[in-house]
């Protein structure tokens, strides 16, 4: 990993500029990759994105909560904006992040307000998805997709090909609704793949076995390489266009997200919003330091 991407991800877990960031409003060029701070504001984007054909999965942003009361406040913002999603009439669903509600404080504490959740999701007809942590948390996740799965079906989680177990991950969620991503977290050589070039070939062989599984496949990456090998694949293989969607992240793209949508394709952005913004921005600035340019732009034209 280099110094640019361990810098960032060192930052992004930086607790006092996490709190301190919570009181600035939007800056450093957040703004491009965040949908505002309120739902208000995020609405507005989701509206536009769906003008265009695209749908949304919306995170409301939060980051190391580390009590019940913090996880509770976290579960209720989420809450209400499945709330917004049903009364706007938007084509949006929601991306959890389940340390947010608590899985360091106490995973069945964690389970119960996961449960509510995806209840209250249900009723209005909105998937949710898990995202996916770093390794740390992953089993613990995979435990509590399996325990929702048992009640529900609106839920289904994330696997990251740069880690060597996500093959057989795949294999045992073939019915399940999967977002494959590279993977974002720093992991170490005992658990994941190091070279980009090894993580690719994982991440397409992972698409291939999911595309031909029955569960949905969000392919949740901005890299034109992949998204052209997919194309030729799923006309190869006469892969449904109904059984997948490819998604990015707001404010990358945007250009590409409009034409993949144009061209038929089922497109999904994911939409951050919130005041908890700030270890988000800077996990996105390491993965592509190009967009480091934006915050010192942004920081001299302040
Ligand atoms: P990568 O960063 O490897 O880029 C490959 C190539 O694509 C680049 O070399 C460049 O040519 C081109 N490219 C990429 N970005 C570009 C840009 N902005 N403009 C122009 N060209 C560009 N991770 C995780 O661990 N858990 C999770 O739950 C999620 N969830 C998630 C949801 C969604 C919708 C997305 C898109 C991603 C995630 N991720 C994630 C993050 C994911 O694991 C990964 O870190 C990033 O998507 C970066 O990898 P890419 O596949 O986009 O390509």
């Amino acid at each position: 990993m280099g110094v640019t991407k361990s810098f960032f991800i060192a930052l992004s877990k930086n607790q006092v500029l996490n709190s301190a960031a919570k009181k600035w409003g939007l800056k450093l060029g957040a703004g491009k990759m965040v949908a505002g701070t309120d739902i208000q504001s995020m609405m507005q984007s989701v509206k536009e994105l769906n003008s265009n054909g695209i749908s949304a999965t919306i995170d409301s942003l939060g980051e190391f909560v580390h009590t019940k009361e913090e996880a509770v406040r976290a579960k209720d913002a989420i809450l209400r904006t499945l709330e917004a999603i049903q009364s706007h009439s938007v084509n949006a669903h929601m991306s959890v992040k389940l340390t947010q509600i608590g899985l360091d404080i106490d995973p069945a504490f964690c389970l119960q307000n996961i449960q509510e959740i995806v209840a209250a999701a249900e009723k209005y007809d909105i998937f949710i998805n898990l995202d996916m942590e770093d390794y740390a948390h992953l089993q613990q996740t995979l435990d509590i997709l399996e325990a929702l799965l048992k009640q529900y079906e609106n839920v289904g989680t994330v696997i990251q090909a740069y880690l060597y177990r996500s093959e057989k991950d795949v294999e045992n969620l073939q019915n399940v609704r999967l977002r494959l991503v590279k993977g974002a977290y720093k992991e170490s050589v005992e658990v994941s793949l190091q070279e980009k070039k090894e993580i690719d070939e994982n991440y397409l062989k992972l698409i291939k076995i999911h595309l031909q599984a029955p569960g949905y496949t969000s392919i949740a990456t901005h890299d034109h390489h992949i998204i052209g090998q997919v194309k030729t694949f799923i006309k190869e293989k006469n892969i449904p266009l109904d059984s997948f969607e490819f998604q990015m992240l707001y404010g990358f793209r945007s250009e590409m997200q409009k034409d993949l949508a144009k061209e038929g394709f089922a497109f999904t952005t994911y939409v951050p919003f919130g005041q908890d913004w700030y270890a988000y921005y800077m996990r996105r600035l390491a993965e592509r330091p190009q967009n480091i340019n934006l915050a010192l732009k942004s920081l001299v034209s302040r």
